[in-house]
């Protein structure tokens, strides 16, 4: 068979050179697991098959060690380590993997195969890792009937129409591909929630799918439809104050416990984009989460709230601004959250754009624990048609730093609870798989799914670092095509800034799908949904004034944030068009007037897509064939969006500089 793509980087191909294999032989000749519970259990099956593959050998499982060379599964209390931590030594000849739980084997049994995949030596190996945050998940925006919301990679993986009878062996797999960066919670359903999930019916499908991740450490949440007493008939309202309502989540909840007992949770969509909430009842946030803690207080799960909210009546207001909702509905409420309660906050203020500041709620919520919500695919980034790795943009967020306790105070420390002494910690990312045999659509898009998962485990990993090693696990070895094609994954973000929203500009794609440029929306059925509201391009100048001028939304952070990107000859220029509308003939750092600058990153942007297409097509002699063609297939496509991306804006922003493009640069070639 072609190889598709579809074994992630769980290959296990056989290590070409003979000498590495033997040196891993010696140090892998059997497995002692004496480990009770089904994770541990899947931690050593894992481990035969993935060093049958890599090694070609099968490695036995035996009681006790008789003699050296072995890999030793070890329970034991290790302060050092947390709930699921790990570490794995050379101990006098023996590799030994010791955890306090299953859970903690399992991932060290992972780390220990990414070794050998990634080619380390095993002989002096000795790794203490310990996850930085608790709740380590996939939100999945799949539907009942099988399509996913901003999903383009197939249908949904789940076909609840088969369920709970019929097991698609790909459930496991995915639970695999998962356990092995460490994601322990995922959310099946979209968070635009049917109802229907809550029903009997569904709840027993969703069991299915939970006895097939639970040997892998992933427990199950559900999104749910803030209004389902009321949908389901089983109250008159969904008001969260009122005694049947409460009532009717709390014997839901018993149900879904009776039917999964380590059930993960709830993750709510309230009061957003027309999704029911406790507002329409009068109530706050804080009622409506309360409610459901209250319902989930004898069990373990917990309460997901997100903060992503805003409304269309803002455009009346002369300072409203998209930017400042969530932070006004939820700031005030700081304090007020039931202790099983977490706030889960988009990494931006506005909607996953391909740059955005960081979210002004992390830092300023001491007493609620906020997660981060990423997304992972690429609902602004070009769907599966754009090579675009994102771990840059997850480290620009979580390494921002709020100053709300001095210096240092990033919100990598925020959402991993350090900052504010959290006792629940969370991060999200909004799942990028689908039916597609490769599950990602863009074969390169795996990467996404690789570095959420690595750095949800710990944030300190650097981008390159987990490039390389996704590299090296799924593409090849060879040192001059690990190094290219790192660099590619490397610079693709900044380049897709590039082409499509350069200096700042945001939400000027395709309304509604999100595909493509579409500067010109002056009007949507809603203001904030055009792109003009954006852009804000005249005659004078383009940029949205957000400082005290402006919107002031500026003002949410602190003084120390405000400083860098107060001035508008100061704010380092990605930032720019965010929070200042510039004149056109305004000189830039780079000796560039804006219009001029905005004109060379578009055709810049362009350039660069050339070159990644030239640089991947250096590596093809070391790639599979299947892979290799459709990632450049892929690259074609992107460079064609560039070239309309370019002449688009170029175009359309012309109307408003009237200043010529730079003799440089050749005329669009569309107009
Ligand atoms: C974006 C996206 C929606 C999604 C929403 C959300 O607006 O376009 O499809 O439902 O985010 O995160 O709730």
């Amino acid at each position: 068979f072609a190889d598709d793509g579809y074994r992630l980087w769980l290959k296990y191909d056989l290590i070409k050179n003979q000498q590495e294999r033997e040196n891993y032989a010696r140090l892998t000749k059997f497995i002692v697991a004496n480990v009770q519970g089904e994770i541990a259990k899947t931690a050593s099956s894992e481990l035969q098959l993935g060093l049958k593959g890599l090694l070609g050998k099968s490695v036995p499982v035996v009681a006790t060690s008789k003699s050296t060379g072995g890999i030793i599964f070890q329970l034991s209390e290790n302060k050092d380590l947390n709930e699921e931590g790990y570490s794995i030594k050379n101990q006098n000849g023996n590799i030994v993997i010791n955890a306090n739980t299953e859970k903690g084997i399992l991932y060290g049994t992972f780390e220990l195969l990414r070794s050998i995949q990634t080619g380390k030596s095993l002989t002096n190996i000795s790794i203490i890792s310990n996850p930085k945050i608790q709740y380590r998940m996939l939100n999945h925006w799949d539907n009942p009937l099988g399509t996913i919301e901003r999903g383009y990679a197939g249908s949904s993986l789940w076909k609840w129409y088969e369920l709970p009878e019929n097991i698609d062996p790909r459930y496991k797999d995915y639970a695999r591909a998962n356990a092995s960066i460490g994601i322990n919670a995922t959310v099946v359903n979209n968070v635009n929630a049917s109802a229907r999930f809550m029903t009997k019916e569904y709840l027993l499908k969703v069991k299915a799918l939970a006895d097939v991740f639970r040997p892998y450490g992933i427990k199950v949440f559900l999104s749910i439809n803030f209004a389902a007493p009321k949908i389901l008939k089983g109250a008159k309202t969904s008001d969260p104050l009122d005694p049947q309502v409460r009532a009717w989540w709390q014997a839901k909840t018993q149900e879904i416990y009776s039917i999964i007992p380590d059930f993960g949770g709830y993750l709510v969509k309230a009061n957003s984009e027309g999704e029911p909430g406790p507002q329409d009842f009068g109530r706050t946030h804080a009622d409506g989460a309360n409610m459901l803690a209250e319902a989930l207080k004898p069990y373990t799960g917990v309460v997901i709230w997100r903060a992503f909210v805003y409304k269309p009546s803002s455009k009346d207001d002369p300072k409203g601004d998209r930017y400042k909702e969530a932070y006004k509905d939820f700031k005030p409420l700081d304090g007020q959250f039931d202790k099983k309660v977490i706030v889960q906050v988009k990494n931006g203020p506005i909607d996953f754009q391909p740059r955005e500041p960081f979210h002004p709620l992390f830092g300023a919520m001491p007493k609620t624990p906020l997660a981060m919500e990423f997304q992972i695919t690429q609902e602004y980034l070009g769907f599966t048609t754009n090579l675009v790795y994102l771990a840059p943009l997850f480290k620009e967020c979580l390494e921002s730093d709020t100053y709300v306790k001095g210096k240092g105070s990033t919100v990598a420390k925020v959402v991993d609870g350090s900052l504010h002494n959290y006792q629940l910690t969370a991060i999200a990312g909004v799942a990028n798989t689908g039916s597609d045999r490769n599950w990602t659509g863009h074969f390169m898009s795996q990467a996404n799914w690789y570095a959420f998962g690595r750095l949800a485990w710990n944030h300190e990993l650097s981008s390159e670092q987990i490039a390389n090693e996704w590299v090296k696990m799924t593409l090849s070895h060879e040192v001059k095509t690990v190094k290219t094609v790192t660099k590619l994954l490397m610079e693709s973000r900044e380049n897709y800034v590039n082409f499509t929203t350069p200096l700042g500009l945001h939400h000027i794609m395709g309304q509604g799908i999100h595909f493509g440029p579409e500067p010109w929306l002056m009007k949507s059925d809603r203001s904030d949904w055009a792109s003009a509201y954006y852009h804000r391009a005249d005659t004078l100048g383009i940029g949205f004034d957000r400082t005290k001028n402006g919107s002031e939304a500026l003002l949410l952070y602190t003084p120390e944030v405000q400083n860098q990107w107060n001035d508008p000859a100061k704010t380092p220029l990605p930032y720019l068009l965010w929070f200042h509308h510039v004149a056109w003939k305004t000189k830039l750092s780079t000796g560039n007037t804006l219009w001029d600058e905005l004109c060379t990153r578009y055709y810049t942007g362009l350039a660069s897509v050339k070159e990644m297409r030239k640089a991947w097509n250096t590596v093809k002699p070391n790639i599979d064939k299947e892979i290799f063609e459709d990632v450049a297939g892929r690259l074609a496509v992107q460079e064609r969006e560039a070239v309309w991306w370019r002449d688009a804006c170029v175009l359309y922003f012309q109307q408003y500089s009237k200043m010529p493009i730079p003799a440089q640069f050749p005329k669009p070639e569309r107009s």
